[in-house]
């Protein structure tokens, strides 16, 4: 993407952020797997949201004092050796051109610039991404560094970024956009493979395999998550990842993947038969999932509250589980249907910001109904990518066929 996008994402940041502070973002590093093996790096997507930087180690340090903002951007100092070893790391031409920061240092000049900072009394606060998904979970990075800040200076006062860049993320610029509808283009494209790939007796990695094979042919580094490849009733699983039962003529298939571009996420779900043709009941509780897709889907436009969507939807598949025969009280749906109607989809599959406020230009989020029936070995999930616009939504999946005659025509090719 452009420098253009970082800055602006900068820009807007820096907006919201008290006046005499620093703001410090890490790229973060490669977490280990075993021995002296790493699993494949990727950045903090906050510290890629601000700069495009995408390599271990790297920090941001964005200053704001008296309304005026400075930006440095510490980088590893070349290590010729090393690099003949694991390659080479981003040079500060190459840096100031992916990012838009025109200052440029050294990470091991990093702490001294801090110091002159603090003990000057220019910065007050200090915001760091102090994101905790739960108690228990282990310090990261940005915790171990606030600690430490707070013994060697403690009259800076640490503030958390995490939600505030959080909101900002969740509304998309134009470029990042364009990011999300390459990953769903390819998506779509390996979603089509597969359903004309699909044979009884298959493997569900088998079939897989397709995905993986475009994506990494149309340049696809990582995938948004792991690849769901659910046969008969391991659709009723959520996040069933084993991917390796048979594949009968009679089951149904439910894919739920997504490719990733420059880290902006795609996330669709569909739900085909083995064979290519849906059988009475299959096809029943397909429409009836489909008709809420379509019906959520029309819902979405600014100002239109996720949260009461989400409670419409849930009132909408009990109807439905009610007309299927599954259940006499809507109260009982949540044996059929157990999840959210949806998330934002962005630099994470599962988006940051708040969950359930109003609809915005620019919001991207997934519309994912589903029905589940341990019992029939039946499992159905409609997942489309929308973007919410000025003046109502647009379907970015929308090339991706759902209605039943469409899949029993194209799987009969
Ligand atoms: N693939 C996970 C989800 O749809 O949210
Ligand atoms: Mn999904
Ligand atoms: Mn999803």
């Amino acid at each position: 993407m452009n420098n253009e996008v970082f800055k602006k994402n900068r820009k807007n940041l820096m907006e919201l952020l008290e006046d005499n502070s620093l703001a410090i973002f890490f790229a973060g590093n490669a977490v280990q797997k075993t021995a002296d093996e790493q699993y494949s790096f990727t950045p903090n997507r906050n510290f890629y949201y601000v700069t495009g930087i995408d390599e271990e180690e790297h920090i941001l340090l964005l200053k704001k004092v008296q309304g005026k903002v400075e930006e440095t951007l510490f980088i590893k100092r070349p290590d010729l050796v090393m690099e003949k070893w694991v390659g080479k790391t981003i040079r500060e031409n190459e840096a100031k051109e992916v990012s838009g920061v025109e200052n440029v240092k050294f990470l091991d000049e990093f702490k001294a610039a801090l110091n002159v900072i603090f003990t000057s009394g220019e910065a007050e606060n200090l915001y760091l991404d102090l994101e905790r998904r739960s108690f228990d979970a282990s310090s990261t990075q940005r915790e171990k560094f606030a600690a430490e800040v707070t013994a060697l200076y403690p009259y800076v006062r640490i503030r958390n970024i995490y939600n505030i860049i959080s909101e900002l993320r969740l509304v998309k610029s134009p470029e990042e956009i364009e990011e999300m509808r390459k990953a769903i283009k390819i998506t779509i494209e390996a979603v089509e493979t597969l359903m004309k790939s699909s044979r009884p007796g298959m493997k569900e990695f088998e079939l897989e395999a397709y995905f993986d094979f475009i994506c990494k042919q149309r340049g696809v580094k990582d995938l948004a998550f792991n690849t769901i490849a659910a046969a008969g009733k391991n659709a009723t699983i959520l996040h069933y990842v084993d991917n390796n039962s048979e594949m009968k003529a009679e089951d149904l298939m439910l894919f739920d993947l997504g490719a990733q571009v420059n880290y902006y996420n795609a996330d669709i779900s569909r739900t085909f038969p083995v064979d290519g043709k849906f059988r009475d009941r299959q096809r029943e509780v397909y429409e009836s999932v489909l008709s809420v897709n379509k019906a959520v889907i029309e819902m979405m436009k600014p100002g239109a509250n996720w949260g009461k969507i989400n409670e419409k939807a849930t009132d909408l598949l009990a109807e439905e589980c009610i007309k299927l025969g599954l259940i006499k009280e809507k109260s009982e749906v949540k044996k059929y249907y157990f999840h959210s109607i949806g998330h934002s989809l962005g630099l994470d599959t599962h988006d940051v910001g708040k969950r359930w406020g109003d609809l915005k230009p620019g919001m991207v989020f997934t519309v994912e109904p589903g029905i589940y029936i341990e019992e029939e070995g039946i499992g159905v999930r409609i997942e489309d990518d929308v973007l919410v616009t000025e003046n109502g939504y647009e379907v970015l999946t929308k090339d991706m066929i759902k209605e039943v005659e469409d899949i029993e025509n194209f799987m009969k090719k």
